[in-house]
């Protein structure tokens, strides 16, 4: 099979999530477009559903957010965030701020994630949080918090945004630096909707200070997820005779490292048509197969950039002509599975010549499949994807087991690929 044709990627989940959370904060009517409609997104709208906010759905993805009337703080609730680590850790810092009691629980994959890198900093402000030895089930007893001056030890969105979202709740400013940016969807987001926020980067690293702000309502726009772009972009590129237009895909320098690792590959792809929505850098992706792949290096200050893309960019490096090198990023082992196991895992079922190291990977590629396998996804939605397009270069059967977890980002993916299949000639 070959893919051709073009698509519109689906709205990004880590925007959405923020859309969803800052909309909330602005105690009126917010129109946002094009909300990612993936269980991780739904889990944080039915959050702020049970504390009183209204969604009036337009279309499909086109909703009002109506929070006016939200927040009935004097409940003890229970809120389940799913698989969702954003969900939980981004809430875990606005709760703790707004003083509201609650517990959050979660999925099997989400409990056994480690929540002390959020635990850790939002209780030097003064937060009452009580864990099950640093993971879920988390309880948050209302308290007051102060500011505080962080240096994480991480680069990690989830991380900073916690913090951000406790402090715009705190008398005092609150400033989070980090050694190498992460994603900065919250900064935008915030920034677009008036809030008292300075970013900058110092002698210490990279900074984002916030102060109490009132949010203003103000239309949010979502652009499309370069992390689910991701999964055709390497299929367009590995797939013999490919050629696929992929639309509306936020490029975010901060998010887009797959882009660089694209420029190293000497993949024949091109971005077209750059343009901004709601201070979001967007592109649509051309990508055609490229038959002499160059292999790559992953590491240091490109790792947040693109830590979500690894186990697709793994999947490209098996058809890369040489050794590719994943290292520095540990914080796979911390996902939604352990990434850099059951990516090694898997590629030896193969006969991958994979060497597994603690912070990443090593891959000698330019590998045939040819296997019949079973492999398991551990309910982590970006390893579903990565094995369906290996799937597509298998020449014996693949049966993925759990494969609906792709809903937990992108439940239109198969309609996708489906659309973009054509049979070889
Ligand atoms: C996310 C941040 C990243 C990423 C996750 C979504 C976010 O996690 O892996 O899928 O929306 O803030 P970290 O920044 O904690 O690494």
């Amino acid at each position: 099979m070959v893919l051709k044709g073009e698509i519109i990627i689906p709205p990004d989940k880590s925007i959405s999530h923020r859309a969803l959370i800052f909309s909330a904060l602005t105690k009126s009517r917010v129109k946002i477009k094009n909300l990612s409609k993936g269980a991780d997104c739904i889990s944080t709208l039915k959050i702020f559903e049970k504390l009183g906010v209204k969604y009036e759905f337009l279309s499909e993805r086109d909703l009002i957010s109506d929070s006016s009337f939200w927040l009935n703080s004097n409940g003890n609730y229970t809120f389940d965030c799913g698989n969702s680590g954003t969900t939980t850790r981004l809430l875990t810092g606005l709760f703790s701020g707004l003083k509201i009691n609650c517990t959050l629980v979660g999925d099997e994959s989400l409990s056994k994630r480690p929540m002390k890198r959020i635990i850790e900093p939002l209780s030097l402000m003064g937060a009452k949080i009580t864990s099950n030895d640093n993971k879920l089930p988390l309880s948050i007893e209302g308290a007051d918090l102060n500011p505080i001056i962080y240096h994480s030890p991480i680069s990690s969105a989830q991380v900073k945004s916690a913090l951000l979202l406790a402090g715009l709740n705190t008398k005092g400013k609150t400033r989070v630096y980090e050694k190498t940016l992460s994603r900065n969807h919250s900064e935008i987001m915030l920034k677009y909707l008036g809030a008292n926020i300075i970013t900058g980067r110092d002698e210490q690293g990279f900074y984002t200070e916030i102060e109490k702000s009132n949010l203003i309502s103000k239309d949010i726009e979502i652009p499309g997820d370069i992390s689910s772009a991701a999964f055709f972009m390497v299929a367009g590129a590995i797939i013999p005779n490919s050629e696929i237009l992929i639309k509306n895909v936020g490029i975010n320098p901060t998010r887009s490292g797959i882009i660089d690792i694209f420029k190293q590959s000497e993949i024949d792809f091109e971005l077209i048509n750059e343009r901004n929505i709601a201070n979001e850098l967007i592109a649509d992706i051309k990508v055609k197969y490229t038959p002499e792949i160059k292999p790559f290096k992953i590491e240091g200050d490109i790792i947040p950039r693109l830590i979500d893309e690894i186990p697709i960019l793994a999947l490209l490096a098996t058809q890369a002509q040489g050794e590719s090198i994943v290292k520095d990023a540990t914080d796979l082992r911390n996902k939604e599975s352990d990434r850099i196991k059951t990516i090694c895992d898997t590629f030896k079922l193969f006969e991958v010549d994979i060497e597994e190291n603690t912070n990443g990977f090593i891959i000698e590629g330019k590998k045939d499949f040819n296997k019949d396998v079973t492999l398991q996804t551990y309910l982590d939605h970006r390893l579903a994807m990565t094995y369906y397009i290996l799937s597509l270069i298998n020449k014996g059967n693949t049966e993925i087991k759990g494969f609906e977890c792709t809903n937990t980002s992108f439940p239109e993916f198969l309609d996708l690929i489906n659309k973009l299949t054509v049979s070889d000639i």
